[in-house]
């Protein structure tokens, strides 16, 4: 199965919807700002771009798109301010797969204008990208700036290699990587994600003009132990509530047993070797950081304040994510009994401590 339908956030401005449901990933655009700045100002101090094109990969639908746009808008005018002297046009692309709901943010345009801050008014035209970018999406060094936020852990696709000869998935009844995967499996997914990175690396060196940058940030994985947080738990406890539905007649299980969730959590070694490996980028900026799974909680300390509550929150941000994924393979007769349970055993999970998401940022400057 190639990224598709399935790959898509859940669309439009409902209560399910992603553009409702995506404070956990508003919350990276934010934390990532110091660097986005730092980036664009060096863009604009080096390259002195008349006109300025920039691109955000998988841009989803809902505030998180527009708030990357105003972001880099805002950066231009100020760094341009600074350096007294007059600003370049803005060419935003907004780039996600085809099935994305573009419509909703075309709608929201008008809406976005009135609100931009007209002290900051720049020049800017946006136009939507579909399509997937682990191919080309761009003309030879036409582009200044990249930027990817809470995407770049999803697959191209699923798994060639855990089909057996007859067509059947193997590491049967685990939908992710689990507890009783054997290591063979880990690094099949480990080099999807390599062989994916790797692509969309090459591309983006040829689509980047000569001193072009890229912002990517995306979910990683802790090098040492197994930690409550890992992505592991987010699709165990999803796993979970499908084997009981299994065995309560909810769920078939030869379906269970032929899904998986296309995504890897490199480790910052890992995504490190890639580029290195390359030689088309210099890193020029790393960071990590923690983020809670519940997305309304943004505190510090790891203490679980109410977990039926983080429970629930966790599953609404999940469901705006995986719902196409669920709903394409098992039908969408399942997803409110499975997200309800999910949501019990993300509770119970909590119980014992503050789960947190591991988060990488890579600043890249593209060679030549
Ligand atoms: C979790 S959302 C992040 C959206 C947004 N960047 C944000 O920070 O809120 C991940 C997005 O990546 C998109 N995506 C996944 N694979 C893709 C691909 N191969 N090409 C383009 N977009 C992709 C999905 O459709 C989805 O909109």
């Amino acid at each position: 199965m190639r990224a598709g339908k399935a790959h898509s956030m859940v669309g439009g401005g409902g209560e399910t919807s992603y553009a409702t449901n995506s404070r956990l990933q508003e919350k990276a655009i934010l934390e990532t700002k110091p660097i986005l700045e730092e980036v664009i100002g060096e863009i604009c101090r080096t390259l002195l771009p008349k006109s300025m094109v920039a691109a955000d990969l998988g841009c989803s639908s809902g505030p998180n798109t527009l708030l990357m746009v105003s972001e880099v808008i805002k950066t231009v005018a100020d760094q341009c301010k600074k350096a007294g002297r007059p600003p370049p046009d803005l060419q935003f692309f907004l780039n996600d797969l085809p099935t994305n709901d573009f419509n909703n943010i075309f709608r929201s345009l008008e809406w976005f204008e009135q609100k931009m801050d007209k002290k900051t008014f720049i020049p800017y035209y946006i136009a939507g990208l579909p399509g997937s970018f682990y191919g080309r999406l761009f003309p030879p060094q036409s582009v200044h700036f990249f930027h990817s936020s809470y995407c770049l852990m999803w697959l191209r696709q699923i798994l060639e290699g855990l089909k057996s000869k007859t067509g059947t998935l193997l590491d049967e009844g685990n939908i992710y990587i689990g507890e009783t995967s054997p290591p063979w499996v880990v690094n099949l997914y480990a080099q999807e994600f390599k062989n994916g990175f790797s692509n969309f690396l090459n591309f983006r060196h040829e689509e980047l003009a000569s001193g072009g940058q890229m912002v990517l940030t995306f979910l990683g994985s802790e090098e040492k132990n197994l930690s409550i947080g890992d992505e592991r738990y987010i699709w165990g406890l999803l796993q979970d509530a499908l084997h009981d539905m299994v065995s309560e007649g909810l769920v078939e299980r030869e379906k269970l047993y032929c899904f998986k969730v296309p995504m890897y959590t490199p480790s910052m070694a890992e995504v490190k070797e890639v580029i290195q490996e390359g030689g088309l980028f210099d890193i020029s900026r790393m960071q990590y950081f923690e983020s809670n799974w519940d997305p309304f909680d943004d505190s510090c300390d790891d203490f679980v304040l109410d977990n039926l509550q983080s429970g629930a929150n966790v599953a609404k941000c999940i469901r705006a994510v995986a719902e196409p994924l669920i709903s394409s393979h098992f039908g969408e007769g399942i997803l409110d009994e499975l997200f309800s349970r999910y949501a019990n055993n993300i509770a119970r999970h909590l119980l014992k401590g503050k789960a947190k998401y591991h988060v990488l940022v890579f600043a890249l400057k593209r060679r030549g």
